[in-house]
């Protein structure tokens, strides 16, 4: 199946760069939101990033124009009821995208593929509660998405080969590359990177380490780009945490347990750069280990 026209839903951090690259691509794309605050800031967000890269002389300042122009945004999710793809990209809770796809379904053509950009939930059974589960897969993009390589693609139970194939060629025209993972929770990226931080976290509770040392020690001793406290407060704690929460409870395996300290940092509010406090406290010029 031809993919031109491409539905997301949830205009945040994922949505805008969902609807950046596949923009850039030359795809048409029909944004919606329940907040129209949140579809101006996605516009106004990917217009400063396609800016940033003409300036960058990555893209000239035509392609940026067309990008822009293939961009449309809507509060009523009943517009996307004519698209071929639809990426749901919005808030983590399994309450809010079931709801999403029972309002979506009435108004989709039988063909659309549906997916789902969770890092954590089920694609089974998000598929399950649909009519067509053998077009439904998880579309696991990274962030920042114009600037991260990978996708993560996830077969439910039920994909079938042809949904599957249909996706890899749209990660390709992407300029992006597909890492395929079968559906248990946190798929391969987050299932060993958060248990690395997890880890990182007990290392600085049990006090083998400062923040400092244990950073550098990854940064130095293991050519990591970011140390791996420096990169749960990328992420934000309170991501890090749900994740671990996710491998505790569907691995059942106590080598998941998250790290109390991590609670903590969760439970004061520190939840990294986004509440400029975490690992580091980032209120100054430049961040300050806060242990
Ligand atoms: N943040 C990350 O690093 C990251 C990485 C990969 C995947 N994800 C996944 O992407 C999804 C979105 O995460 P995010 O970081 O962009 O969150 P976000 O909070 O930045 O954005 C979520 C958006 O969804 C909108 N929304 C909520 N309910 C809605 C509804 N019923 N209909 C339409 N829109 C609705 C909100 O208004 C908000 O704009 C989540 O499933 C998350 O797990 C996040």
């Amino acid at each position: 199946m031809e993919i031109k026209k491409v539905g997301i839903v949830g205009a945040g951090q994922m949505g805008n760069g969902i609807a950046h690259v596949f923009a850039l691509a030359g795809y048409d794309v029909v944004v919606n939101d329940i907040s129209q605050e949140a579809l101006d800031k996605a516009v106004a967000t990917i217009t400063r990033n396609l800016d940033r890269q003409v300036s960058r002389e990555k893209i000239t300042a035509e392609k940026r124009d067309t990008a822009l122009a293939r961009i449309t945004t809507t509060l009523q999710l009943e517009d996307l009821g004519q698209t071929d793809l639809v990426i749901e990209a919005a808030t983590e809770r399994e309450d809010v995208k079931n709801a999403i796809f029972e309002r979506l379904l009435p108004h989709l053509k039988p063909e659309t593929i549906l997916t789902s950009n969770t890092s954590s939930i089920s694609i089974t059974r998000l598929a399950s509660r649909t009519d067509r589960p053998e077009k439904f897969m998880g579309f696991h993009f990274m962030n920042p998405v114009p600037v991260m390589q990978l996708v993560e693609l996830i077969r439910g139970i039920a994909t079938d080969e042809a949904t599957y194939h249909t996706l890899l060629k749209v990660v390709e025209n992407l300029g992006k590359t597909a890492a395929s993972a079968e559906d248990f929770p946190a798929f391969i990226v987050n299932r060993i990177l958060m248990p690395m931080i997890n880890e990182a976290v007990y290392t600085l509770y049990e006090g083998v380490g400062s923040v400092k040392s244990i950073d550098e020690s990854m940064k130095l001793g293991a050519n990591h780009p970011m140390g791996p406290l420096e990169l749960a407060d990328f992420i934000g704690l309170d991501t890090c945490l749900a994740i671990m929460n996710v491998l505790h409870d569907g691995l059942a395996d106590t080598k998941y347990r998250p790290c109390p300290l991590l609670t903590k940092y969760v439970e004061a509010g520190w939840l990294g750069r986004k509440t400029q406090r975490g690992f580091y406290d980032y209120r100054g010029e430049t961040p300050v280990p806060t242990r």
